[in-house]
């Protein structure tokens, strides 16, 4: 059986190609940022890990898009992802890809669904 899904946000706080949601999680045993934007009219999830080095990527809190609001820009390297895959669309990540958390909205919130290795935080 799934794990319950854990509230992100309320909808209306993700704008397409605005700001995105940080959330606390576990990724692998390790502690770890997750991150929750709105490209057209989805939401997606991914972990706050560039693939090039395993840093943050938001430079402000929450700030993941690029100027354009089409990519999803790594602050460090500028190291930029396609919103809707997360796989790399230029810089030094090439060939790698952000690691997807699933992400659903339900009357108008926003949630996520741990999996194997993306997991809650420890209580
Ligand atoms: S660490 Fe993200 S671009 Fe290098």
């Amino acid at each position: 059986m799934d794990d319950p899904a854990i509230f992100i946000c309320a909808s209306e706080v993700l704008k397409d190609g605005g700001k995105g949601v940080r959330f606390p999680l576990t990724a692998g045993g390790e502690d770890g940022v997750g991150f929750v934007v709105r490209y057209g009219s989805t939401v997606y999830g991914y972990l706050n890990r560039c693939a090039h080095v395993p840093i943050e990527l938001d430079w402000n809190e929450g700030e993941f898009f690029e100027s354009s609001g089409l990519y999803l820009m790594c602050s460090t390297h500028g190291a930029i992802y396609f919103p809707e895959n997360g796989k790399c669309a230029g810089g030094p990540c090439r060939g790698g890809r952000l690691r997807s958390i699933r992400v659903f909205e339900k009357d108008n919130q926003v949630f996520w669904q741990p999996d194997d290795y993306i997991r809650p935080v420890r209580a």
